[in-house]
């Protein structure tokens, strides 16, 4: 009987993708999927020549893969997971690989890292990430699990993968769930960036007067700069559709409350957890949450106004896109900043062994977060493999001491025309405390001893000291 090379279990959009993909650079790739549907159309998609099967039986399937077997799960996150792997079991053996593929919180990798352990099985989770065309064409894979083992899931992740400059965005990330952490951290910045860019697009309308037009050739022209993403990029594509049906540009007509799959909430979640501040994805993570509050919004969009909206005036468009785009640069630098400072503390606090430059070179194609400024960063990580945060980087550093002038700007004209920019302001702000040697955090810690006799620290002298401040 034919033996496959990999075997892809869930033959959704994602997992068929990914199947192509691998089918396309040769390898040989059986599918299992409950739905006789979908596993048995999968050898009439592929190209002629192609060594492509499909089953619906978990036994068949296995006894399709070469061992030890390599397979890799594209099934919802939670139960789904754990659900695939037990009709799975039976029919594995000691050395065998299994990967998880979804957007899998992290402790739940962990947890299936032991306990197939124990049965000789090794178990990674991955993050993957640039949507369907990513998963068919090339994406950006964050591997974690056993780094020896690694060694044999990496010709075809790496076939696979996006390339940038004929490098693959693909590495190891490191131990145990590190991959879906990663994962995790990217989808965090992932929701500050997307939340950046809305509010742009809101203060360039509505404080700047740009017509759909304006607003579309603005983000078409900004990615051929140093902004370009393909967040940018896509940005200038949504803003060109124009729906068939009414001859409106299709944005205008798209309902603005935001839904989640709860990837950026885990991010802040667990950046408390680990006291991280990362105060720009946490508040795009709650302008999500805000949006949802349709009814109460309108109510207060009538009670509590502001007068002191005013254009900026007609003359002053050209400067302002200029000193917006210097904002944005220095905005969603700051965001990418709390990401990789995350990183760096969790991968301490987990024992990941994470090496942020990998982290950052894997994420310069393939992924929803791609952007040409990560080249800098990956230098910046080059030079110092430590750096806790990559203000402290000297050439970043004074990119942002020169961009910041545009962002106050932009903000205090936000703040003037009565325009919400939080993810903007707590990139600002971020900077700010973080580039304040003396925080009024003294005064926190007095006025807690006063009241709960939490005991303080001094700076004249070691100790903790209490004072009877009544
Ligand atoms: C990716 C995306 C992907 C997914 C998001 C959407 O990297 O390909 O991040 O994982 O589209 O999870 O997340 P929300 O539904 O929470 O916006």
């Amino acid at each position: 009987m034919k033996q496959y090379d990999f075997g892809v279990v869930g033959l959704g959009v994602m997992g068929r993708n990914l199947l192509l993909n691998m089918a396309d650079h040769g390898f040989a790739v059986a599918g299992l999927d409950l739905d006789e549907q979908k596993a048995t159309s999968l050898e009439k998609e592929a190209a002629i020549g192609q060594q492509v099967v499909g089953t619906t039986s978990a036994e068949q399937f296995a006894s399709l893969l070469k061992g030890p077997r390599a397979l890799m799960l594209l099934v919802p996150a939670g139960k789904p997971v754990d659900a695939a792997i037990a009709s799975l079991l039976p029919y594995l053996n000691k050395g065998d690989i299994i990967v998880d593929a979804g957007n899998t919180y992290f402790s739940d990798t962990d947890r299936r890292v032991r306990e197939l352990a124990d049965k000789g099985i090794h178990f990674f989770g991955m993050g993957i990430s640039g949507g369907e065309k990513g998963a068919r064409f090339g994406p950006s894979m964050m591997p974690g699990g056993d780094k020896q083992v690694y060694e044999q899931l990496r010709p075809i992740f790496e076939a696979i993968a996006a390339k940038v400059d004929g490098e693959p965005c693909v590495a190891y990330m490191g131990n145990g769930s590190a991959g879906n952490y990663v994962k995790m951290v990217h989808n965090g910045i992932e929701y500050g960036i997307m939340q950046l860019i809305a509010e742009t697009y809101d203060f360039l309308k509505r404080a700047g007067g740009f017509d759909d037009d304006q607003l579309q050739k603005t983000f078409e022209a900004w990615n051929d700069t140093e902004l370009g993403s393909f967040l940018i990029e896509i940005t200038g594509e949504v803003l060109k559709k124009v729906d068939e049906e009414t001859g409106i540009r299709l944005v205008n007509l798209i309902s603005d409350r935001a839904r989640a799959k709860g990837t950026g909430k885990w991010t802040s979640q667990n950046a408390m957890d680990l006291q991280v501040p990362i105060p720009t994805i946490d508040v795009a993570v709650s302008m999500r949450d805000l949006s949802r509050f349709k009814t109460e919004r309108i109510e207060a969009a009538k009670q509590l106004t502001w007068e002191g909206m005013k254009n900026i005036p007609v003359e002053e468009k050209e400067q302002l896109v200029e000193q917006m785009k210097h904002a944005y640069y220095f905005a969603m630098t700051a965001t990418y900043a709390q990401g990789l400072a995350q990183l760096a503390i969790a991968s301490t606090e987990y024992g990941y062994d994470l090496r942020i430059e990998e982290v950052v070179k894997i994420w310069r194609g393939g992924c929803i977060i791609r952007a040409v400024c990560l080249e800098d960063f990956r230098q910046a990580y080059r030079r110092n493999a430590a750096l806790p945060n990559l203000f402290l980087d000297k050439a970043i550093g004074d990119k942002l001491v020169h961009d910041q002038r545009a962002a106050r700007d932009i903000i205090k004209s936000a703040v003037d025309a009565g325009i919400p920019m939080p993810a903007f302001m707590a990139s600002l702000a971020y900077f700010d405390a973080y580039r304040t040697e003396t925080l009024p955090t003294n005064l926190i810690q007095a006025q807690r001893d006063y009241f709960g006799a939490h005991q303080y620290e001094r700076i004249d002298r070691e100790g903790a000291f209490h004072t009877q401040w009544d």
